[in-house]
């Protein structure tokens, strides 16, 4: 596997894959890797020739300085990780290589961002949107994987992309979850045990508030069982509920034929904000 720090080399030895003919397949993830981001590594590798994986904890997407200053760093366990999964280039830039300077450039990506993550975390999707364009021309990708822990995300980079012509396909694969349905994210190890013992209410309250859905049970009713749900373990501090349309990501009222159905959830727990989502 071959490690780069600078911006040159990576976009260097894309340009000599993609004239070689051969297939790219990036996957962005901020580091401390788990068993989701690994399933988007082994995906690409199965699919490409060349699999690029990023780890930048880019501080242009968090609103809140203690996460990032808190945001695990674990670059050696990374990197072993990465090459046992398949990855052929792991791209890991400081901060003044991907910011020489401070960018100018502001996305708007209108309704998408004004509800659930955009409306939560002023100039988070601004943040991402800006990265991800940067290690999209850098690193010349076929193929984009991402996860559909971040659901919004998804939605965002599939605008970005549309928006400004990217010629890449974006692939994206399920949640990853641990046995007890707690979704696998990075900011997991922050949990403290008495946390992380209830951390699992929040997919029982996506799953539960999912049958509701299914039985037909109104949106409103939906979101209001969930929220009492929620409130009733006092470390949970929930910040929203929504059932949205999969597609806009925005709050139903009602449901309608052919309307994917979305249930999106944001809460803090023990200092640590948590989100999941499931796609009825
Ligand atoms: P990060 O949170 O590290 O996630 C990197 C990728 O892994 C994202 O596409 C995310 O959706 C996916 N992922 C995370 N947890 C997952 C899980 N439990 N199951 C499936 N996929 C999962 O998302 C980011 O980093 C950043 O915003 C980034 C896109 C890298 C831009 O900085």
């Amino acid at each position: 596997m071959l490690v780069f720090t600078t911006a040159a080399e990576l976009r260097a030895h894309a340009e000599a894959s993609r004239g070689a003919g051969r297939r790219l397949g990036l996957v962005p993830t901020m580091g401390a890797l788990h068993d989701g981001h690994i399933q988007l590594v082994r995906a690409a590798a199965t699919q490409c020739d060349e699999v690029v994986a990023s780890i930048f904890v880019n501080p242009t997407q968090f609103n809140n300085p203690d996460d990032l200053r808190l945001y695990p760093r674990l670059p050696e366990q990374d990197t072993a990780l990465l090459a046992a999964a398949g990855c052929t280039v792991l791209f890991m830039p400081s901060v003044e290589e991907v910011y020489p300077q401070p960018t100018v450039l502001r996305f708007d990506f209108g309704e998408l961002e004004r509800v659930m993550e955009g409306a939560h975390r002023p100039g988070h999707f601004n943040g991402v949107a800006t990265v991800v364009s940067k290690l999209f021309h850098l690193s010349r990708p076929h193929v984009a994987y991402f996860g559909q822990k971040d659901f919004q995300q998804v939605a965002v980079v599939r605008q970005l992309i549309a928006d400004l012509s990217f010629d890449l396909e974006l692939v994206v694969y399920p949640t990853v979850r641990e046995a007890d349905g707690l979704a696998m994210s990075s900011r997991n190890r922050r949990l403290s045990p008495e946390a992380r013992a209830v951390a699992p209410l929040l997919y029982q309250v996506l799953a539960q508030a999912a049958s509701g859905v299914r039985e037909g049970v109104g949106p409103a009713e939906v979101q209001a069982r969930a929220q009492a749900a929620l409130a009733q373990e006092p470390q949970f501090t929930p910040e929203y509920f929504e059932v949205a349309d999969a597609q806009t990501l925005q709050p139903l009222t009602a449901y309608g034929p052919g309307r994917g159905v979305v249930l999106c959830v944001a809460a803090h727990l023990g200092g640590v904000r948590l989100i999941d989502n499931v796609v009825v």
